[in-house]
C-alpha cells in the first residue's frame, strides 16, 4: 500500500533490463547472418561485441549495484547454449549459473527471457516456429535453462513482445527469418503459444512458485484522423490484435488472433491460464491512417504534446502508459514492467521521462493497478536491432572504443529514486 501518492509500495522493484545479444554480441546468431546480408537500416553495420558486457559482467552489476537496483533482466542466448544443432555447451550452461548466482549473492532478482527475438544460426533451417519440429527443439532448450538456474530465485519471461517478432520476422520481413507469409505466420504464432505453454510446465515442474510470464509490447494505437470510421477501426483492430490478443490466450489458454487477409491463429493451448504476472514493455503511441493502397495502413508518430519527439522519432507519450497499465486490471495478476525507456543521443531527456512515466506508474498503483517492479531500458547503451548503434537506452552509456560506462544524468535520479522509494525532486530534472 502507498503511503501517499509519491511513495512506492513496500516490496516494489526497481532495475533495469537487457537482452543477450543487444549487450554482449560476440557470437554467430541469425541476426549476425542478417546484418551480413545487408538487412539493417545502415549499410555495414554489425553487432560485433556489443558492449562487451559478457566479459564485463561483474563491472556491470557494479553498476547496478551503484544505481540500488533489486532486480535485473537478461535473456540466455540459445546460440551459446547449443552453438550446433544438438551440440550443448557445457561451459555456457556454468557461466549462466554462475552469473545468476553472482546477482542473487549481491540481492538482485534475475529476470531471464528465454527468447528475444535471436536464434542460433541452424534455428530457422532445422525447425522454424511454422514448423511443429520446433516445439520438442524448444523444450530441450528450456529445460536446460530451467536446470542451470535449479533452487535460484529467477523470475522467467518465456517470450520477449512475440507480436513484434510475428510482425518483423514472419510478415513485413524486417527481422530473421524474413518472412513474409500470413499462413506461415499464423502457424509461428500458434507454435510460440504453444511453446509458452511447454516452458511453463517445465519451470513449474522444478518449482512450482516460480513466476512465468512474457514481456509483451504494449503500444497505444490512435486514429490518424480522429472522426475518420477507418481510422478507428484500424487503432481498435491494431489494439485488440496487437496488443491484447497473445496475452489473453496465455490468460484463457484459447490463441485466437485474426486480422483480416493479414493473419489468423486459433489454436487451444491450455485449460485456464499460463502465466503468473502480466510482463509489459511500454514505449510510445502511433497514429494509424488507412490508406488505398497495399498494406491500407499508414503508422505515424506525431509530437501530439510538442516535447519533441524521442530522437528515435517516437511521441513522448507517458499518459499512455498509465492507459495501458490501467487496462491491465482485467486480469487479476501482478504487473511487471520489463521494458520503458528513451533513446536520448545527448542524456538531457531521460530523467524527465522516467519522471513522467513513473508518476503514471504510481497513479496507476493508486487506482487498484498492483504493479510490482519497474525495470528501466536499458542498463546500457546497446545494439538496437536494425536501427544499430545510432540510438541510445543506457541509463549508462558506453564509449564503444574503449568501451567505458559513464553514467548519463538520468542516473543520479535513479540512485535517488531507489534511496528514497520516492518519486524524486524535479530539481534532479535538469541535466548536470
Ligand atoms: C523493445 C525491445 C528491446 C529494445 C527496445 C528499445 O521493443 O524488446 O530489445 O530494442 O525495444
Amino acid at each position: 500500500m502507498t503511503t501517499d501518492s509519491y511513495t512506492f509500495p513496500a516490496g516494489f522493484l526497481f532495475g533495469a533490463a537487457t537482452s543477450g545479444y543487444q549487450v554482449e554480441g560476440g557470437l554467430p546468431t541469425d541476426w549476425t547472418d542478417w546484418e551480413a546480408a545487408g538487412k539493417l537500416k545502415h549499410q555495414g553495420v554489425t553487432c560485433g561485441p556489443a558492449v562487451d558486457h559478457w566479459s564485463r559482467f561483474d563491472e556491470d552489476v557494479g553498476l547496478l549495484q551503484d544505481l540500488g537496483a533489486q532486480a535485473f533482466r537478461l535473456s540466455v542466448e540459445w546460440a551459446r547454449l547449443e552453438p550446433e544443432s544438438g551440440h550443448f555447451d557445457e561451459t555456457a550452461a556454468l557461466a549462466y549459473r554462475s552469473r545468476l548466482e553472482r546477482l542473487v549473492a549481491r540481492g538482485i532478482r534475475p529476470v531471464v527471457t528465454l527468447h528475444h527475438f535471436t536464434h542460433p544460426r541452424w534455428f530457422h533451417s532445422t525447425c522454424p516456429w511454422h514448423e511443429p519440429s520446433c516445439l520438442p527443439r524448444w523444450e530441450a532448450h528450456v529445460r536446460r535453462c530451467v536446470e542451470l538456474a535449479r533452487g535460484l530465485d529467477v523470475v522467467w519471461c518465456t517470450f520477449n513482445e512475440p507480436m513484434v517478432f510475428l510482425l518483423g520476422g514472419y510478415l513485413d520481413g524486417q527481422m530473421p527469418p524474413g518472412k513474409k507469409h500470413g499462413g506461415e505466420a499464423g502457424r509461428a504464432l500458434e507454435n510460440m503459444a504453444r511453446a509458452h505453454v511447454i516452458a511453463w510446465r517445465c519451470i513449474k515442474e522444478v518449482n512450482p512458485r516460480a513466476l512465468v510470464g512474457i514481456a509483451q509490447h504494449l503500444m497505444v494505437f490512435a486514429p490518424d484522423r480522429k472522426w475518420h470510421p477507418l481510422d478507428q477501426a484500424l487503432s481498435r483492430l491494431a489494439d485488440s490484435q496487437f496488443n491484447w490478443a497473445f496475452l489473453d490466450a496465455l490468460f484463457t489458454g484459447q490463441l485466437r488472433l485474426s486480422m483480416p487477409g493479414v493473419v489468423q491463429a486459433r489454436a487451444d493451448i491450455h485449460h485456464g491460464a499460463t502465466m503468473d504476472y502480466v510482463g509489459v514493455n511500454y514505449y510510445t503511441r502511433t497514429h494509424l491512417r488507412f490508406t488505398a493502397e497495399k498494406p491500407f495502413l499508414r503508422m505515424a508518430f506525431k509530437d501530439v504534446s510538442k516535447r519533441g519527439l524521442t530522437d528515435i522519432g517516437w511521441e513522448d507519450f507517458p499518459q499512455g502508459f498509465g492507459l495501458m497499465l490501467r487496462q491491465l486490471k482485467r486480469f487479476h495478476l501482478p504487473v511487471w514492467v520489463m521494458e520503458n525507456g528513451i533513446d536520448d543521443r545527448t542524456g538531457n531527456r531521460r530523467a524527465a521521462y522516467l519522471h513522467a512515466h513513473l508518476k503514471e506508474l504510481l497513479a496507476a498503483i493508486a487506482d487498484g493497478v498492483d504493479i510490482r517492479a519497474y525495470l528501466h531500458w536499458s542498463l546500457l547503451d546497446n545494439f538496437e536491432w536494425l536501427e544499430g548503434w545510432g540510438p541510445r537506452f543506457g541509463l549508462y552509456g558506453v564509449n564503444r572504443e574503449t568501451m567505458e560506462r559513464f553514467a548519463t544524468s538520468a542516473v543520479a535520479y535513479f540512485k535517488e529514486l531507489t534511496r528514497t522509494r520516492r518519486l524524486p525532486q524535479s530539481a534532479l530534472l535538469a541535466p548536470k
